[in-house]
């Protein structure tokens, strides 16, 4: 890959030591390059524009425009290019707005070196990345709807998936969704519990139509119907596909039925995101099944390592390449012995994300039906999904990457 390409960077702070002092941190980088340095907001776009810079390193409160306002018309004219925010101090407010607008990552001021050059190179990998993917893919043409026209025919599927019920499938796969929805790469999120979802309760959302409408027609669908039965999820942006309103109606949508409508999606959405019930129902089958990728998730239960354990012997017999499966640790709380590192080793799959416990954040969220990663913030926990998603695109973006099975290396706890 395109790991040993120089970082291009752009510094846009309207304090002139501030821009000297990054300058500074980061000249001993071989692989940096400073590609230039703007006073304010407005300058910081045109030299986005012209520059295309792989990072862009910007300030917060500046005079004219502010550092948000900037990411926001940055990220719509040189989408390649990943945003760094660096603010004065964290607070929760800005770093949702930010994320909104489309930053990559948050550094407080002032920074490590370490924590700089870190996010700089994590987010000059990915510029590389989406560099290479507009060169040959699709483009998004703006509609008048909230449904993007024309169509990105590969988008991804994504199934959340745990055999255990109560790890955070849906908690996970709300605000994942919400954390990777762009412009340029929209979101749906499918409600993938027949009997059971709950993932409109998770948003405060009254669906009128579900799956069980789509089910029926599901070898003719067209965009109108879609459209219809899906839901905008107003706050965030992303589109939203019921679960059956009631248990009993479950029975209405068969695995094939599912797969055809998740395919379907691709057709206008990026990423496809799917809470899937914990038991091995057809329709959860055929999911996995048709999934680009498998979020198993787990937690330091043992019961709930055994039963990660019991599924990762099914792949197998199911016949689903192991490479498929993203190994995710949900509240990780570091006084519990059951360290991730181990359980990574005894499985010999790599767990690369951990997700912190962080009740005081998720439980209101979830009651309140609003997605954390909209709204109150806890450092660790934001940060762990952004790690979340990065790797995610890192993943998704290489499409015939034959990655074999990894030796687990290292598992980093966001935060
Ligand atoms: N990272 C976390 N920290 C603290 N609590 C969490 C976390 N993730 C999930 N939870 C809690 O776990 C419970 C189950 O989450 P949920 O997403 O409904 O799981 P599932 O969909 O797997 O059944 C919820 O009460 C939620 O608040
Ligand atoms: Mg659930």
């Amino acid at each position: 890959m395109s790991n040993e390409e120089v970082i291009k960077v752009l510094i846009v702070d309207d304090i002139a030591e501030t821009r000297e002092n990054i300058r500074k941190l980061l000249q001993f980088e071989a692989d940096f390059e400073i590609v230039g340095a703007a006073r304010n907001g407005y300058e910081g776009i045109e030299l986005a524009k012209d520059l295309e810079p792989d990072v862009i390193l910007m300030d917060i409160n500046m005079p004219d425009i502010d550092g948000i306002t900037a990411t926001e018309t940055i990220r719509q004219e040189v989408p390649h290019s990943q945003i760094v925010i660096l603010t004065v101090q964290a607070d929760p407010n800005y770093m949702r707005r930010a994320m909104l607008a489309g930053a990559r990552d948050f550094l407080t001021k002032p920074p490590s070196v370490d924590e700089m050059i870190g996010a700089i190179r994590r987010a000059g990998e990915l510029a590389h990345e989406e560099r290479e993917k507009t060169k040959n893919v699709y483009s998004v043409k703006p509609g008048n709807g909230s449904m993007p026209v024309g169509t990105l025919k590969d988008g991804k599927i994504i199934s959340v998936f745990s055999p255990k019920g109560g790890v955070g499938k849906t908690t996970i796969a709300v605000n994942l969704a919400v954390a990777l929805h762009r412009k340029e790469t929209p979101v749906v999120l499918v409600d993938g519990n027949m009997e059971f979802g709950d993932v409109m309760v998770f948003l405060n959302k009254q669906a009128k139509n579900s799956i069980v409408d789509l089910a029926p027609r599901a070898d003719e669908l067209d965009q109108d119907v879609i459209e219809e039965v899906t839901m905008l999820h107003q706050e965030s942006g992303i589109k939203v596909l019921a679960a059956p309103s009631r248990p009993e109606f479950a029975e209405s949508v068969n695995g094939d039925q599912f797969a055809q409508v998740l395919d379907f999606l691709r057709n206008f959405y990026s990423y496809v995101i799917v809470d899937c019930s914990s038991s091995l129902t057809d329709v959860t089958l055929s999911t996995i099944d048709t999934s680009d990728l498998i979020m198993l998730l787990t937690t330091q239960e043992i019961p709930a390592i055994k039963d990660s354990r019991l599924f990762l012997d099914l792949l197998q017999p199911l016949k689903i390449n192991r490479e498929r499966l993203l190994f995710v640790m949900n509240k990780y709380d570091k006084r519990v012995a059951i360290k991730p590192e181990k359980v990574s080793e005894n499985f010999k799959q790599e767990l690369k994300v951990v997700i912190p416990f962080e009740e005081k954040v998720v439980l209101p969220a979830i009651n309140r039906g609003v997605p954390f990663m909209l709204g109150e913030k806890s450092k660790s926990i934001t940060r762990s999904f952004i790690s979340l998603t990065e790797e995610i695109r890192k993943r998704l973006s290489a499409p015939d990457k034959k990655t074999a099975v990894e030796v687990p290396e290292k598992v980093s706890v966001a935060g």
